[in-house]
């Protein structure tokens, strides 16, 4: 009788992982002599424990991360430029609760990806939201929405995410009518949500990227205004691995090289 209350009182109150486990804390509270209170206090936080964990999970989905990796996994001493002491105070994530944004410049291969979907993840793992997509990807989402006449309600949906991972910015040339959308988007997210991008290009020449000097400066002035810039100089993480099994002359590769 009072199993079936109990069960009937969870699942009004979509206690799901309390029902599942109520009855061993209970054996185990009449066993070790543990307090109505201690025992209460134990089921609840299991509760919001398992509650956390699945949103996180839900998050991390809904994120389309390309990979999962952690910064447990970043390997400093081969990247020292990526300023493992920033990049500690940025674990923290006050810069999430600011809506600051982080910038990761640097050649390919170094890192900046890793560490932007590094930050993703632990922020996602303390109870915020992320949302990644490449620059390519966003060109193509904004030219799509302009052309189906959705371009609002989708500049509406990229303001909602806690961090906005934009990667690769600069490989590409963005047309006039692109480059106002991404300004739109740094805009609506200024000092409301952080933004992570990574680059390849120095900040002098996102006049280049965005095809306009003044629309580039724009961007670039909400942008910077709150943020942390991390400037990799270093060898790709790529080659060395490659050079490390042998399958990469690099010798080769540099007077091969055109740059
Ligand atoms: N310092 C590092 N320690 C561990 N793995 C690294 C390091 N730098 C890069 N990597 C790995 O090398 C690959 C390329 O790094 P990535 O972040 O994609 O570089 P970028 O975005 O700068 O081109 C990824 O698999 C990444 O996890
Ligand atoms: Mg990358």
């Amino acid at each position: 009788m009072i199993r079936e209350q109990l069960g009937q009182a969870f699942e009004i109150l979509g206690l799901a992982h309390m029902a599942a486990v109520y009855d061993h804390h209970a054996e185990e509270a009449s066993r070790d002599s543990i307090s109505y209170l201690e025992f209460l206090d134990k089921l609840l936080w299991a509760e919001i424990e398992f509650k956390r964990e699945r949103a996180a999970k839900t998050n991390l989905k809904l994120a389309k991360l390309p990979y999962v990796k952690g910064l447990d996994t970043f390997d400093f001493e081969f990247q020292p430029s990526a300023n493992q002491r920033k990049i500690n105070e940025l674990k923290t994530l006050s810069f999430v609760g600011r809506s600051e944004n982080v910038m990761f410049l640097g050649p390919p291969g170094v890192g900046k990806t890793h560490l932007a979907v590094g930050l993703a993840v632990e922020g996602i793992r303390n109870g915020f939201t992320a949302y990644f997509l490449s620059a390519h990807e966003l060109i193509l989402m904004i030219k799509e929405n302009i052309e189906s006449g959705r371009i609002h309600r989708k500049m509406k949906a990229l303001s909602k995410p806690d961090i906005l991972i934009i990667d690769e910015v600069g490989y590409a040339t963005m047309e006039p009518d692109v480059a106002h959308y991404f300004f739109q988007i740094v805009s609506n997210r200024y000092e409301k949500g952080s933004i992570i991008l990574t680059s390849n290009k120095s900040y002098g020449s996102w006049g280049d990227v965005f095809g306009d000097n003044i629309v580039a400066t724009a961007i670039l002035d909400r942008l910077l205004h709150h943020s942390t810039t991390i400037n990799i100089k270093g060898d790709s993480y790529r080659i060395k691995e490659k050079k490390k099994a042998g399958f990469y002359d690099v010798s080769k590769f540099e007077s091969n090289s055109t740059d």
